[in-house]
């Protein structure tokens, strides 16, 4: 199959790159490169350095290439910017997905799988953990440009028969996460620990959040791709690991004897986060695989191996 990942040279979309080239998928990656970076790219991936804002570009690309399904993964990601910056993040998660949506139409795309946001969407819950009925109450401009682009799906869909999946994140952690950026919480604090320098804890610590292993999120776009099912499906594990925690095991992990500096909350995050995945078991017999012990041992390995080679 011909298959189309934008934010292909991201995190996660680079991960599911290297498993759909690995299961004989021919890929083609579209990225700006913005945050991600090109030796993230498969070799035989084709890559476009391109803006999906760009509405002209993108339909080019879909002439040229006519993927079959298309895995939308390319975003502004970071919570706390989209408060500083909300109508760059919209153009980018709105407008973006928009040209990409009308592109697909235009060449008949069979299938749309769109990266959303568990932890951003729901804002702050008023159960735990939450199924994909919980109130629709993000904090965050990027909450509100994810929820935007499930309507747009679920229009599409409606209007167009657009045939897509929206997979809703718990907050997905491993290698090639970035350490610059503010969602990689685990990227960011094993980085620091491994160089030996000081981790900053937002608020008190105890917030929580669904940390879920980067290869099951890929296995949960794969089992989607190969589905015909509709709508909105969370991903996580349902639960819940406060960020303290995650400090202390990343700290035994790295041998580290770093104290975190703990320094005020952030404006537009929540205090508690965890998702209920009982539809996508039923729907997709997806279950994330990988412990948090196994994935933070991962990610842990990765992070030392790239500070051992500078
Ligand atoms: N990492 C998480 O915990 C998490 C949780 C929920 C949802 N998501 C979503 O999953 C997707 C992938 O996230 P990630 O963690 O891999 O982040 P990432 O930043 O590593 O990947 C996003 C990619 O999109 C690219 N990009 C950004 N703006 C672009 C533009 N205008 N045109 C083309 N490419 C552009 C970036 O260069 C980057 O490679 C995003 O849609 C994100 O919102 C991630």
């Amino acid at each position: 199959m011909k298959v189309l990942v934008t934010g292909g040279a991201g995190f996660i979309g680079s991960h599911l790159v290297d498993r759909l080239i690995a299961e004989g998928h021919e890929a083609i990656a579209v990225d700006d490169l913005s945050s991600g970076s090109a030796a993230h790219v498969h070799p035989q991936a084709a890559f476009y350095r391109t803006d999906i804002r760009d509405s002209q570009a993108l339909s080019d690309i879909l002439t040229h290439e006519k993927p079959q399904v298309v895995f939308h993964h390319a975003a502004q990601a970071g919570v706390r910017y989209s408060v500083a910056n909300p109508v760059h993040d919209a153009s980018v998660n709105v407008i973006g997905l928009l040209n990409l949506l009308e592109a697909c139409q235009h060449h008949r795309t069979e299938r749309f799988i769109f990266a959303s946001s568990g932890g951003a969407i729901y804002g702050e819950q008023e159960t735990f953990p939450a199924d994909a009925t919980h109130p629709l109450q993000p904090v965050s401009p990027y909450g509100v440009s994810k929820l935007a682009c499930e309507h747009y799906l679920r229009c599409f869909h409606n209007v167009h028969g657009l045939s897509y999946a929206a997979l809703r994140y718990a907050n997905v952690y491993g290698p090639r996460q970035s350490t610059r950026g503010e969602s990689g919480v685990i990227a960011l604090f094993a980085d620091r620990l491994l160089r030996g320098e000081p981790v900053h804890i937002n608020g008190d610590g105890c917030q929580t959040r669904d940390f879920v292993y980067v290869d099951d999120v890929v296995e949960a776009n794969v089992l989607a791709m190969q589905s015909n099912v509709h709508g909105a499906f969370n991903v996580g594990t349902g639960v819940e690991t406060s960020i303290n925690d995650i400090f202390v095991h990343l700290k035994g992990f790295t041998r580290s004897s770093v104290h975190p500096e703990y320094a005020p909350a952030k404006a537009g995050e929540q205090r508690r986060s965890v998702l209920d995945i009982s539809q996508i078991a039923r729907q997709l017999d997806w279950r994330p695989r990988t412990t948090l012990m196994d994935g933070l041992a991962r990610t842990v390995a990765y992070f030392a191996s790239r500070t051992e080679h500078g």
